[in-house]
């Protein structure tokens, strides 16, 4: 079988995929270890039995529904490729917004982030990778997603990232042994953003495409999806140093709730921005 044979063996048994030929071509050139512009530069080359074979066995269970991102390990974020595994939500488009805002917002030197919810570390690793001289606290409550994220940074070779476990704004105050030196060494950050679980559990999205193999964790949030949007923006007050920001991803239907839980909890200049298929995404509001 040659490239061309296998991509279009494939096209055709991938009827529910939205994007067909790009799965195909994406789990060729993983099974490959080839570019997709290899792909298509030499469609006439020959496949080994065990190239066809590996390629075959992708292709059965993307039919059935598995992430391409879990068959290949990797999903593209800013400008690198990240590992992932069904213990991490897959990094989406979207997301890389809050990167944007974050660059275009802050210039100074030497600024503290902190990353609440880091999963595969996107959100983090992206701002570490821009502004060498900041420092990034990345954290999680699944210690199995902190481990994909520390792997992440040593691919990347980033080392101005911190990873800490906990619950969000608890996983900042960790380090202290007692209430005494809690008070003394209150670190305070210049930003905290983060991409909580922002789902209801009803949500029929729940069942369909990819998030069927996602960490129910990292989606799901009581409360109609706002408990933990609720907390953070709540707690996050005593961990920002005076005019720093909060900077939240949420659903597209959140926008208001997110804007009153800002208001609610004290912040100012509070500000709502638009993904790239003009719905509202993510909100902002400053100490
Ligand atoms: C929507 S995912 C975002 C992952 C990553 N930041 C991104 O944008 O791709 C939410 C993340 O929050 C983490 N999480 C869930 N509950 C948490 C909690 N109470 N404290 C800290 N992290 C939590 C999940 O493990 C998951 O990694």
């Amino acid at each position: 079988m040659k490239i061309q044979q296998a991509l279009s063996h494939a096209k055709s048994r991938l009827i529910q995929s939205e994007s067909p030929l790009l799965d195909a071509e994406l789990l060729l050139a993983h099974v490959l270890v080839k570019s997709r512009e290899f792909l298509i530069t030499w469609p006439e080359t020959d496949l080994t039995e065990t190239e066809q074979q590996a390629f075959i066995n992708l292709l059965e269970q993307r039919i059935i529904g598995h992430p391409i991102a879990h068959l290949i390990g990797s999903r593209a974020f800013w400008n690198f490729n990240l590992e992932v595994s069904p213990d991490v939500l897959i990094p989406r488009p979207e997301t890389e917004l809050l990167v944007e805002i974050i660059l275009e917002r802050l210039d100074e030197n030497n600024l503290l982030l902190a990353d609440l919810g880091t999963g595969s570390g996107a959100i983090a690793l992206a701002i570490a990778s821009e502004r060498e001289n900041w420092q990034i606290v990345a954290t999680d409550l699944s210690e199995a997603a902190l481990s994909i994220a520390k792997q992440n940074a040593k691919n990347l070779k980033l080392s101005n990232i911190e990873f800490r476990h906990g619950s969000w704004t608890e996983a900042l105050e960790g380090k202290k042994s007692n209430e005494q030196n809690k008070k003394q060494n209150n670190e305070l950050f210049d930003a905290i953003i983060s991409n909580p679980p922002y789902i209801d559990k009803t949500d029929k999205h729940l069942s369909q495409g990819d998030v069927r193999f996602e960490p129910m964790q990292a989606l799901v949030a009581e409360e109609k999806g706002l408990a933990d949007l609720k907390q953070i923006t709540t707690n996050a007050q005593k961990n920002l140093k005076p005019g720093a920001i909060l900077l939240l991803e949420h659903g597209y239907q959140q926008g208001e709730v997110v804007r009153q839980l800002l208001e609610q909890s004290g912040y100012k200049e509070i500000q709502t921005y638009n993904d790239l298929a003009g719905l509202e995404r993510v909100s902002i509001g400053r100490k």
